[in-house]
């Protein structure tokens, strides 16, 4: 691969140059998905374990890097309620959306999943008030024992072939009816499809068959990617 493209496949996506020998592993049917889970968890767990606050979170960059990027959230967070992060690591998503939300405003009430026991128990240590309501599980086939008003997810959480069904099981039975998924956020290529970018995530999830995916999109600060959050909103 060229330098550039390495670049922006980085920019894109952290780990992507370990994270590619998984995928192909799996697209060769040489693993199954349990054992993709599986792999891949060995490389986030023990970076995350052994990273600082934001690193705990998947963010390596600094305080104020990190509300610039993950704040894109609130881009789809405009009312009181329940809100579940899904893949929530030491739980600072779910701290900082809780902030974020009361500095505007909002009453919102965090809860948190991760296929990482030692991440989950990391996050409850961290917020023990919170304890009772941060859950170990693959969400992709996780029943929780209620809905949620707001549920964030990203599709890089399972499989390219299982993200579909992902966001189905999603819709089916974690987020209540009338409520709202959020994927993202997203690094994604500023190329347009027929220039060899590949289609977004909003619409990816619109030919699923959800045509009214809403999105907002920030610059990155690599010139040929940008941020993105994809949401819509279930019917009653
Ligand atoms: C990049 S971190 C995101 C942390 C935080 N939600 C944020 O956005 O800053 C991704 C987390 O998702 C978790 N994860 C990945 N696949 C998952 C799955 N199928 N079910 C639940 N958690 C998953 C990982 O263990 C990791 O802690």
């Amino acid at each position: 691969m060229p330098a550039e493209s390495a670049d922006r496949e980085r920019a894109k996506e952290h780990g992507y140059d370990v994270l590619a020998p998984i995928d192909a592993a799996y697209a060769s049917g040489e693993i199954d998905s349990g054992e993709w889970h599986r792999r891949v968890l060995a490389i986030v767990e023990p970076a995350y374990l052994a990273g600082d606050e934001r690193m705990g979170s998947g963010h390596s960059g600094t305080a104020q890097e990190w509300e610039r990027s993950r704040s894109i959230v609130m881009e789809a967070i405009d009312r009181d309620g329940t809100f579940l992060d899904v893949g929530c690591a030491n739980g600072l998503l779910m701290a900082s959306v809780h902030r974020w939300s009361a500095e505007r405003g909002l009453r919102v009430e965090p809860y948190g999943v991760d296929i990482s026991a030692a991440l989950a128990e990391l996050a409850r240590s961290r917020y023990p008030r919170w304890a009772q309501r941060i859950w170990t599980a693959n969400a992709a086939s996780w029943r929780p024992p209620m809905r949620f008003d707001v549920v964030r997810t990203g599709l890089e959480y399972v499989p390219a072939d299982r993200r579909l069904a992902f966001v189905q099981h999603l819709v089916d039975h974690v987020v209540r009816p009338g409520g709202r998924l959020i994927i993202g956020k997203t690094n994604e290529d500023r190329r347009a499809p027929g220039e060899d970018g590949t289609p977004g995530v909003a619409a990816t999830v619109r030919s699923w068959g959800w045509p009214d995916v809403r999105e907002v999109r920030r610059p990155h600060d690599h010139p040929e990617v940008e941020q993105t959050l994809a949401w819509f909103d279930l019917r009653s």
